[in-house]
């Protein structure tokens, strides 16, 4: 445990409002980093104001961009063009974001300047082989501390070299940090960058650059990019993040009587594995007022308190619901029934070992757990109250609190602080949604 804070989550519900929980990580990242590599002023709305997306902001200050906060959630971005960016004084920290670091790792690669990235103790552990291993074959020269068997971890050092060179790349694991990170590179190398993808992972990054102008060929599970072009500035709106709305949906859904819109929540196909696999469970979700804003689609959900039955999750529904794992096993243990989880190693590296840090939590609560090398078995019962480790990683934390509602007491989660990374006013949106939820220091 890294700190001392705490939920006391009490149950509470049902669960009935309309809120609009905020904007989308992903695409909060993607837009100060695009914005601030484009030749113009970008504005961006709707922007999550969470500690993984204010360290790109404060990193890209530090490279010499001006950046205006009229608003929290409001950005004026003067971009400074792709070879605008100026050496930083001190290293540069990505706080506890994987997804900032690796897509900067892309952008620093080919930079003509020494540079720093760290991170916060999770991410120091977190692996940066699998971005450093290809950018070393563009040409790139990162150097990177080891772990005992030889993986690459944080802090990375750049050196400047001459020129990338683009690469024909076959991506080892399904993962939209490292199809970005190298595209975002390619912008800068000579000739071609093309990344083939195992599984079909999110796709901000290209919808994005096509929004700043800049050409990105998508075929089957291959896509490319030429580098030496140059990004206009445009104005994005950032939807909500579907990763953030999935704690109100399944507290909704596990609470008898429950009735929840949840507005403007960013839908795009390779995000919303999360309403499939509930509506498999047996979920109520509606989507209404389906639009597109800013070549993201966007809709309000509409759920109501269901009966919840066992499922499998597999295969390439994993990488389209990674983020929404921990909350779909709060979702499987108040289900009747079985559900399998497989085909999802990859979350034995995020912010914690998620396989680990949510089958120990499930099992404190009172429910039966299997884990398994690349997902568990969880077994639909009755949850206990109880005392549960988030190990600083915000999902868990958020799911965690969200089991509360069906549980027989209450809920304390220790090492909870992370939730600002993604969803800083989760607290108090839940509580007034019908969560009786408390945040303090550990007594
Ligand atoms: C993200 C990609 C995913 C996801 C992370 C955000 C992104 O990681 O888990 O929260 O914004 O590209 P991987 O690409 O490592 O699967």
């Amino acid at each position: 445990m890294t700190d001392r804070s705490r939920f006391d989550a009490r149950g509470g519900g049902p669960i009935r409002g309309v809120a609009r929980v905020p904007g989308d990580k992903s695409i909060s990242h993607r837009a100060v980093m695009l914005g601030a590599l484009a030749n113009g002023v970008t504005e961006v709305t709707g922007f999550l104001p969470g500690t993984d997306t204010l360290a790109t902001l404060a990193v890209f200050e530090q490279l010499g961009v001006q950046i205006e906060r009229p608003a929290d959630d409001r950005l004026i971005i003067h971009g400074v063009g792709l070879h605008g960016l100026s050496a930083p004084v001190a290293p540069l920290d990505m706080g506890n974001s994987g997804t900032g670091m690796r897509l900067m790792t892309g952008i620093l690669a080919a930079q003509p300047f020494l540079t720093t990235l760290v991170g916060d103790h999770s991410l120091s552990r977190r692996p940066m082989g699998r971005v450093l291993d290809p950018l070393e074959l563009m040409g790139a020269c990162i150097d990177s501390e080891s772990d005992q068997q030889g993986g690459k971890l944080p802090p990375l050092n750049f050196r400047p070299v001459r020129s990338l060179q683009g690469i024909d790349y076959r991506l080892p694991m399904a993962s939209a940090q490292v199809k970005s990170c190298l595209l975002l590179a390619g912008l800068y190398a000579l000739g071609t960058t093309r990344v083939t993808e195992p599984a079909p992972t999110r796709d901000h990054t290209e919808r994005m650059l096509r929004g700043f102008g800049y050409e990105v060929v998508k075929q089957g599970s291959e896509v490319s990019l030429e580098g030496g072009g140059s990004l206009s500035s445009c104005n994005i709106h950032v939807p909500a993040d579907i990763s953030s709305a999935t704690f109100p949906l399944i507290a909704a859904l596990i609470s008898p009587g429950s009735e929840l819109v949840l507005e403007q929540v960013g839908i795009n196909p390779t995000r919303d594995g999360v309403v499939h696999i509930l509506r498999q469970m047996g979920a109520q979700i509606e989507l209404i007022n389906q639009r597109e804003e800013g070549g993201e689609p966007v809709a309000d959900l509409r759920v109501i308190g269901s009966a919840l039955r066992g499922t499998r999750i597999g295969g390439e529904r994993v990488a389209v619901a990674i983020d929404e794992i921990p909350a779909l096993a709060v979702a499987a243990a108040c289900a009747t029934g079985i559900t399998e989880i497989v085909d999802a190693a990859e979350l034995r590296v995020k912010e914690s070992d998620r396989i680990a840090t949510t089958v120990a939590g499930l099992r404190a609560l009172g429910i039966q757990v299997e884990e398994r090398p690349d997902g568990m078995v969880i077994h639909g019962g009755q949850l206990r109250g109880g005392q549960v480790d988030a190990a600083g990683d915000h999902r868990l934390a958020m799911a965690f609190a969200v089991a509360s509602l069906r549980a027989d007491g209450p809920v304390e989660i220790f090492d909870c602080d992370n939730v600002v990374t993604s969803f800083p006013d989760f607290v108090p949106l839940m509580f007034g949604l019908g969560l009786n939820i408390y945040y303090g220091p550990r007594d």
